[in-house]
């Protein structure tokens, strides 16, 4: 089995810059399967997720290349309907080739689909959604049969929570329906947006992206393109609360600062300088940070639930006592038990989670429960004081390129084994 051994304490400097955003590939290599044509992708992110992504491409029949960061999908000739079970099991995001199937055929067969253990999960409102644009579901020997028999029709649709994952597979089904939908309360994330600027360049009219109401006014087809992926804001973010809690001085290029607005000024109230370009971010941490009053996980552009994780591990050795409040996945603390074993003195109760900053922390051995409590045990591990080691880090590199390489070259003594 695979592990990452750190020996804690190294301060990290230099720059870096972060790969293109996980939660945008996924959709948009969904998106690929609905165009019908060639797309091609860049900044596209060598990702376990990535590939599973691109394995569902092949099963559906689409031709696949890949070059360095670049993926070319020509889906010309899908041969099926169904997305295979084991590769619906491999990711959460398997579920968004729902949309792009329907949009493409007007059929689609899943199954339950895998990815992070951390709530439940359902996909009641994706359902509903489709229901709404004139799909039939039924269920039967553990899949569900998607079926548009008089083809998909636009709607008025409002979600009774902005979900990413829903809205993702309405725009999807909906930019190639007849007429027009009205989405409100739909997710405003940058992926979001990614998606709907990759569907408009390929014809697709879906307005409003960014904003919580979208306009979606169905075209006949849609056309070939080439789209860049936008830089992962979760990444530039957890390396960011690496270099906080090593009293670091980096500097991450080529990202979009206005992605991570919400986690600045927490980053400064915590004590760390924080200097800013059109695309770059410079953080100077202290020599200890200081606590956070109170932080909230919120759809974007409030805290995102997916910085908690690193987040929590950096206050676990603040100066002070923060209060982190998880609103979005009901069971996104399974890194503390983990932190726990490095000496952090944090309790949980419910969404709550009381974090009692320590001096320090010492090094041991730690198992990551999913991908970002992955990277939350690196983030605790560099700041320890001794080795630590963390085993099952697959999931870790389900979100992460080469994490140990980019932290080996701002200084940091760890090693993939
Ligand atoms: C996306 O997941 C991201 N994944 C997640 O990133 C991210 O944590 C999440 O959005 C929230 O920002 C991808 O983009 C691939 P949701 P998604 O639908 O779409 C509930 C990471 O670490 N819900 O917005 O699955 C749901 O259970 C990952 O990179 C329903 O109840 O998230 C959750 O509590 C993990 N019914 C909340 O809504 C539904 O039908 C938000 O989920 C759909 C969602």
């Amino acid at each position: 089995m695979e592990k990452l051994v750190i020996h804690g304490g190294n301060r990290l400097t230099g720059e870096m810059s972060v790969h293109g955003s996980k939660n945008s590939a996924l959709p948009i290599l969904a998106a690929t399967a609905l165009t019908g044509c060639e797309s091609v992708i860049h900044n596209c992110p060598r990702l376990s997720d990535v590939d599973a992504a691109i394995d569902i491409l092949k099963s559906l029949g689409c031709k696949v290349n890949r070059e360095n960061d670049t993926v070319t999908v020509n889906s010309c000739c899908l041969e099926n309907d169904e997305v295979p079970a084991p590769l619906m099991q491999k990711m959460r995001s398997s579920v968004i080739f729902m949309g792009a199937m329907l949009g493409r055929n007007g059929k689609a067969v899943l199954s339950a689909p895998g990815g992070c253990e951390i709530g439940l999960r359902p996909i009641d409102m994706h359902i509903s959604a489709v229901k709404a644009l004139g799909v039939s579901v039924t269920n039967e020997d553990g899949r569900l049969y998607f079926t548009a028999e008089n083809g998909l029709k636009g709607a008025k649709i409002t979600l009774p929570f902005p979900s990413v994952g829903a809205t993702e597979n309405v725009m999807l089904a909906a930019c190639v329906a007849k007429g027009t939908t009205v989405l409100d309360n739909a997710a405003r994330e940058p992926e979001i947006t990614d998606l709907a600027d990759f569907l408009n360049k390929c014809g697709a009219r879906i307005y409003g992206a960014g904003d919580s109401t979208l306009i979606i006014k169905g075209v006949n087809r849609l056309h070939p393109a080439e789209h860049t992926v936008i830089p992962d804001r979760i990444a530039a973010a957890s390396y960011l609360l690496c270099a906080a809690v090593t009293q670091g001085n980096i500097l991450i290029n080529e990202i979009t600062p206005k992605h991570i607005a919400v986690l600045l000024p927490v980053l400064q109230e915590m004590g760390c300088i924080i200097k800013l370009s059109a695309n770059s971010v410079r953080l100077v941490a202290p020599a200890r940070l200081s606590r956070v009053e109170i932080l909230r996980t919120m759809p974007y552009p409030g805290f995102p639930t997916d910085i908690q994780a690193p987040m929590t591990a950096a206050l676990s050795v603040a100066d002070g006592t923060s209060v982190m409040i998880e609103n979005i996945f009901e069971s996104r603390y399974k890194h503390i038990s983990e932190l726990l074993k490095l000496g952090a003195n944090i309790s949980v109760e419910g969404r709550m989670a009381v974090i009692r900053g320590v001096p320090y922390l010492s090094g041991a051995l730690l198992r990551a429960p999913d991908l970002r409590g992955g990277f939350a045990l690196i983030t605790a591990a560099l700041a320890a004081r001794g080795e630590s080691e963390i085993t099952h880090i697959e999931h870790i590199y389900r979100g992460y390129e080469e994490p140990e390489h980019i932290l080996e070259s701002l200084g940091a003594d760890i090693k993939r084994i």
